[in-house]
Order: structure tokens, then sequence, then C-alpha cells
């Protein structure tokens, strides 16, 4: 990933983004093209808050750039001006297991899709740079954030665990683990899962439950969130722990054969998902935190919300 010196030498400038967006919803990375340039923007954004983003002039390259996204200036840290060593290459490099839906699957094109990838989209977009994401083991992410990858988005529960290896951005979802059984399972309480064959994702809050908080739990664990789900159709698991939207989105996908049942019923707790970005990288996380605010603050993430999660 090779540095930008213009970047590093506007400080607080900006780096302009040219948009070509095809798609309606104006997210796809692939059509999003950074200028490496850097020099000279004009930047007509409205926004009192990004004046300081607008109308700089920095003479690294001399091309002349128009942001015509008026969303594309915020990309220097508003209180600080710094912009993270991980934005310098004008790529964000995203991680995430596709395996969760909806928040992320691989679309019909084999490309990761889903609310994640949506909203993480549109928070590089925000940061003016080119969003990558790559498909990943969910047990393996943590670990490749600040190596592999710069951050990881995939429904992740912020933990204590996960928070000595990472820093986590404000929460953007509220989520609980629930509880699949075959259709006319007797499972219902906290108590019913005592000793019971439970299939789950390996390395997630689901697997945490089953294997820390269930008595004589026989713990059976998969890559996949759906290979566990079919393995309770075939009976091999007697239930299958894992978080509320993915449990119903299997629900439906194998309707008539499996049902899922409210954490609430076996007193699981709440869990917050977040963006998991390397610990100590203090301006990537105003970065992203303050790009999430912006997405909230005008409707982007209902939007998103209805398109991907209530639908
Ligand atoms: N929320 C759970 C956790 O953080 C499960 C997340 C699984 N995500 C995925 N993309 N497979 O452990």
């Amino acid at each position: 990933m090779k540095k930008l010196i213009a970047l590093l030498l506007a400080g607080v400038m900006t780096m302009s983004l040219l948009t070509a967006c095809g798609g309606s919803d104006g997210t796809n990375a692939d059509e999003t093209t950074t200028d490496a340039a850097g020099a000279e923007n004009e930047a007509d954004a409205a926004d009192a808050e990004d004046a300081a983003d607008t109308e700089n002039e920095a003479d690294a390259a001399g091309a002349e750039n128009e942001a015509d996204n008026a969303d594309a200036e915020s990309e220097a840290d508003a209180e600080t001006g710094e912009v993270s060593e991980a934005l310098a290459d004008g790529v964000l490099t995203v991680g995430t297991n596709a395996e969760f839906p909806p928040f992320e699957y691989v679309d019909d094109n084999g490309e990761p899709d889903g609310f994640d990838i949506a909203l993480i989209k549109a928070i590089g977009e925000k940061l003016g740079v080119e969003v990558v994401v790559e498909n990943m083991e969910f047990d393996s992410l943590v670990a490749a954030i600040g190596s592999k990858i710069d951050v990881a988005i995939a429904g992740m529960t912020v933990t204590d665990e996960r928070k000595a290896s990472v820093d986590f951005s404000d929460a953007y979802y509220d989520a609980v683990q629930y509880v699949i059984v075959p259709e006319g399972s007797d499972i219902a309480s906290a108590a019913d899962l005592s000793g019971k064959a439970i299939g789950v994702q390996m390395g997630t809050t689901g697997d945490f439950i089953a294997s820390d908080d269930v008595e004589g739990a026989e713990v059976s664990r998969y890559n996949k969130g759906v290979d566990a789900v079919n393995d309770l159709i075939n009976g091999r698991v007697d239930c299958v722990i894992i978080d509320k939207n993915p449990a119903l989105v299997f629900e439906s996908t194998f309707e008539g054969q499996v049902k899922a049942l409210p954490g609430e019923q076996f007193e699981f707790g709440t869990e917050e998902y977040a963006i998991a970005i390397p610990k100590g990288d203090g301006a990537l996380l105003s970065q992203v935190n303050k790009a999430l605010e912006e997405i909230k603050a005008d409707g982007t993430f209902d939007e998103l919300v209805k398109q991907y999660i209530e639908n």
C-alpha cells in the first residue's frame, strides 16, 4: 500500500474524489475513483463543518479536481485534521465474513453484499476512499485487523475480549442471540439447553455462550452458520445459537423445518455491533465515527435498514 506524499503534505487538506456512480445507491466502490494527485481541490460543500475541507489548494501534482459529491469532502478528522495512515493509500481494505445474512452474504454475482457492506461503502464514500472487501473466516478477522485488512465489519459484537486486540467504532446495531430449533422441538428455556448438542459459527458470541454458559453442552463449531442449520435439519445437533437477524433469515429459508426462538426466552443479554479498527488508531476511529454520525443524520442509515433488514 503506497503512501501518497500529497496527502501527507496536505495535513488537513482534502483528497478529492471523483465519483462515477452508475448505481442509484451511489455506493458501488468499484466505480469510485480516488484522485491520487490530491492537488487543487474544489469542493462545493455548504456544510459549515466541512468548511475547513473546502477550497484547499495544494500544489503537489498540479491536477485540478472537482468533487461532484457534496458528501465526499470530509476525509480529515474534523477535530484534529488528522488522516489515518490506514487511509493514506486511498483504499480502505475491509474484512468481513459473508455468511451472515442480512448483514453480509455473497450475492448472485459472487460479490459480498448486505447491510454491513452497504454501510461501510457509504462510510468509505464519506472518507473519500475506495472500499475493497475481503471475504474471510469470521474467526480470522480480529487477528487480521491492522495487517491484512484495515478494519472489519461483520455483525461483530463488541466484547471485552476483542477489545484487548482492537478498538471499536460507535455501535451501529443492537443484537441478541437466538436459538434455532427443529420444528416441534421442546427446547424453550435456558434450562432446556443443558447437555444438548449445539451448533454454532466458530468464534462467535453464540459459540461463547454455548461453550462457556451452557452446562454440559456438546458444541459443534462450523465455519458457516448455514452449515450448522443444515446439521440441525439432518438431526446432528439439537439447536443452533446464532444472532437474531441471521436466525430469522434461516427460519424463512428453511420454512417449515426450523423455528427461531427469541434469546430473551433463554435470558441471553443484548449485544451491540460495531466496526473493529486497529487498536490505537485514534484518527481512523474518529473519522469512522464522524462518517457514521453523518450517515445516521442524513437518513442513509435508516434507508439501509429498510433495504436490507426490514424487507
Ligand atoms: N455477532 C456475533 C459475534 O460477533 C456473530 C457475528 C458473525 N458474523 C459474521 N459475519 N459471520 O461474534
